[in-house]
């Protein structure tokens, strides 16, 4: 069977999916995207990657097509036509198609494509072993809050991270750690206090971070929302990052150094167990 995308008010087979040429999102990169994680063929945390999608779309003033009620069914409706149980579901608003020219255009409709990719997330590999990251300089614009689908420094940090045999590219300005290439990055103090950076324009405000945050406080596990530099990093007791795409991974190495002793930390793999049983993946809960 071939994958379903939506594009502009259709499902259609992939194949069948053509944007025009004159589209924005294709010239200038004018647009802004979600992706959300799917697990049990349910979409995770969706009403919070709606909230985002919304924001987003305000910031760079393109109209919103759909209400979130419609956003909603026409997710599901991907996942449900696709068979999908597990993995991820992609989309993206573009401001649509006009002649070449950087003002906005009078007239033009937002073009809206979505597609779901399958993936395993609760049994994926990385999950056991961790992965490693290095760290790049963040070479993005100021306005790192919006989702905006102009990802060519991200595509840049995360080449250079695999072409160093890492997964992941942690990016740094001034000497400290802003995020991963396309996740957010967490690491954990010796005395056992989960630091993440907190929220500005200097990153995108991840949804799995905010769940994980509110998971953590639950639990009572020490919360510090502040900046932290690549040192403290290399001597953190663990590392882990978070995103819809892969919940919350361990990261076991920063630039070739072991994280502790280069193994997923306890904590690490608690807050991933608590991450899970919230997504509805009640067999790994239970270990
Ligand atoms: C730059 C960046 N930071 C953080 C994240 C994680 O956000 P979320 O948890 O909403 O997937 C992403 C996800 O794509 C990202 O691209």
């Amino acid at each position: 069977m071939s994958r379903i995308v939506f594009l502009n008010g259709s499902f259609l087979p992939l194949e069948d999916a053509k944007v025009p040429f004159m589209d924005r999102g294709f010239l200038f990169g004018d647009g802004i995207y979600e992706g959300i994680g799917v697990l049990n063929g349910r979409l995770v945390d969706n009403e919070a990657h709606l909230e985002r999608l919304e924001r987003s779309l305000r910031e760079v003033r393109i109209a919103n097509p759909y209400s979130r009620a419609e956003w909603t069914r026409l997710e599901e409706e991907l996942v449900r036509r696709n068979g999908m149980v597990e993995g991820f579901l992609y989309f993206q608003v573009t401001r649509g198609v006009s002649e070449r020219d950087f003002f906005f255009p009078e007239d033009a409709q937002p073009t809206v494509a979505m597609f779901t990719q399958a993936k395993s997330i609760v049994h994926a590999p990385v999950a056991e072993t961790g992965i490693a990251v290095v760290t790049v300089p963040d070479l993005r614009w100021e306005r790192r809050d919006i989702k905006a689908i102009s990802l060519l420094a991200q595509v840049l940090a995360k080449q250079t991270a695999k072409e160093a045999g890492a997964q992941e590219a942690w990016m740094v300005e001034d000497g400290f750690v802003t995020e991963g290439g396309s996740s957010s990055a967490f690491i954990i103090t010796k005395a056992g206090a989960v630091v993440v950076r907190p929220l500005s324009h200097a990153i995108l405000p991840g949804i799995t971070r905010k769940s994980l945050l509110e998971l953590s406080k639950e639990e009572g596990i020490v919360l510090e929302e502040r900046r932290f530099t690549v040192e403290e990093a290399y001597d953190a007791a663990e590392a882990f990052l978070t995103s819809a795409s892969n919940f919350i991974l361990p990261v076991v190495t920063i630039d070739g150094r072991p994280v502790a002793d280069g193994k997923p930390g306890p904590l690490t793999q608690k807050l991933r167990q608590l991450y899970l049983k919230m997504a509805g993946a009640p067999a790994m809960a239970a270990e």
